[in-house]
């Protein structure tokens, strides 16, 4: 297993390319599921997820070829025909997010079988939501062994639905399987999500007919067909996010460029709270940390456009340093601390109690050996280390590759000490 090795200290210096979001592109390779002509997806991110469910769409009959091309990189999508529409549990349980192929080929074929998927460990994340849209939609759906059995052989039929509470993963699955329904569906209490208008876009591209993406009400006339499409996919701003805040840990000067300011306003604000000097261009943000301790800052994490779950760790391993305590709230998902013991091997001080952890900055962290539990905390502890005294060592770097395109690469261009070390070094791990 890949580790990461961070000799902290060095500032931060230079420009920062951010990539397409993961959270995008996965979805709108799914969605390419809904038509027979190819849809080519420009400013494509390459990483474990997405290679993953490129596996689990050529098992539908969906031909994929990858390319550099003028506008970068792009991936071409293309399923003539729904060749079976079975996704099993061994590529369904890598990844949450590829059980929204059920949506699609459902519209697509009237059936479709999908395992339950498994996907990080933060929390029970079920997929209740999902279902009950389905089934709102006119779908039958069993389940057996761990499988939904999904059916419409007539078609799903437009209907009104009322998300109990807001779900990212629910919308837009909902929204892939209307676009082809009879007759129009209309999702109250939908996310606001950037990539659910990204996603609804492309859409409309395709030839559907999706209004309100990006409002809590979404409403979809249904089409009978769609066609191919170019798309490119919308920055990552949970990759802006968390360099940004590497910026503000290590000190220096970051530009991160091909970035969208507007849809990382939350964390802006917060860094700008924490002391951190923020200036943007229409493309571009620029994160200045001058000499001195960060202040500390308070945050909740909420639905967009609020604070993203995503980037709390992140945020909190910046605040182990700041001059005072801070509290953060996880109001998202339950168990989204697990990172919290791991910063603590750096030397954070930081206690938990239910969906609350209270930071109280140190004056400094000191490298040592940790572990990253999912995504977004592997994030966080690379963020430590750039600060830390000393080496830090990231072990189960696959997490990472799940969702940050040349980690190691975009941090070592701004001058940080961060190298890979192949999988053929022992892992020392405690467990
Ligand atoms: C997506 C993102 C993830 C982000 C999250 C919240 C992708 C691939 N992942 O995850 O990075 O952290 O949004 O912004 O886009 N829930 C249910 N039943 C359901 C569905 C969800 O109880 O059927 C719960 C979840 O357990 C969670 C909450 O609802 O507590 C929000 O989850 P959701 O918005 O669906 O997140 P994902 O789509 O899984």
């Amino acid at each position: 297993m890949d580790r990461i090795a961070i000799e902290g200290g060095n500032p931060l210096f230079g420009d920062i390319p951010v990539s397409g979001a993961k959270n995008s592109a996965i979805k709108l390779m799914a969605a390419s599921l809904l038509t027979s002509e190819p849809v080519r997806l420009t400013n494509m991110p390459r990483l474990a997820d997405t290679r993953l469910l490129g596996r689990l769409l050529q098992r539908f009959g969906c031909g994929i070829s990858e390319s550099d091309g003028a506008q970068g990189q792009q991936t071409i999508l293309h399923t003539p025909e729904i060749t079976s529409a079975f996704a099993p549990y061994d590529l369904v349980r890598q990844m949450r997010a590829s059980f929204n192929v059920l949506g699609p080929l459902l519209a697509r074929t009237g059936h479709a079988k999908v395992s339950l998927p498994g996907g990080c460990t933060i929390g029970a994340r079920p997929v209740d939501l999902h279902l009950k849209a389905l089934e709102a939609l006119g779908a039958h759906i069993d389940m057996h062994e761990g499988y939904v059995f999904a059916q419409a052989p007539r078609g799903l039929k437009g209907a009104e639905i009322t998300f109990p509470f807001v779900s990212v993963g629910a919308t837009e699955h909902a929204l892939m399987a209307a676009v082809l329904a009879r007759g129009t569906t209309v999702m109250h209490n939908s996310a606001c999500e950037p990539e659910i208008v990204d996603l609804a876009e492309c859409l409309n591209a395709m030839g559907a007919r999706v209004s309100g993406a990006g409002t809590k009400t979404i409403v979809v006339e249904g089409v009978t067909s769609l066609r191919g499409t170019d798309w490119a996919v919308v920055c990552d701003r949970i990759e802006a996010g968390t360099y940004a805040v590497a910026a503000a840990m290590a000190g220096g000067e970051v530009r991160l460029t091909k970035v969208r300011p507007e849809l990382i306003a939350a964390l802006l604000d917060k860094l700008a709270e924490a002391g951190c000097e923020i200036t943007h261009g229409e493309n571009t943000v620029t994160i200045r940390r001058g000499e001195g301790r960060l202040r500390p800052v308070d945050l909740t994490t909420d639905v967009y456009p609020g604070f993203a779950t995503d980037l709390q760790a992140q945020f909190m391993a910046l605040m182990t340093l700041a001059d005072g305590e801070s509290v953060i709230r996880e109001t998202i998902f339950e168990n989204r601390f697990m990172h919290v013991p791991e910063l603590g091997r750096l030397g954070a001080d930081i206690s938990v109690s239910g969906g609350e952890a209270r930071v109280r900055g140190v004056e400094r962290l000191r490298g040592a050996q940790v572990m990253a539990t999912d995504l977004r905390a592997s994030a966080c502890l690379v963020i430590g280390g750039l600060a830390a005294e000393g080496e830090t060592i990231v072990n189960r770097v696959y997490h990472l590759d799940r969702g940050f395109e040349n980690l190691e690469g975009k941090l070592s261009a701004c001058g940080a000490n961060v190298r890979r070390l192949k999988g053929d070094a022992p892992v020392e791990e405690e467990e």
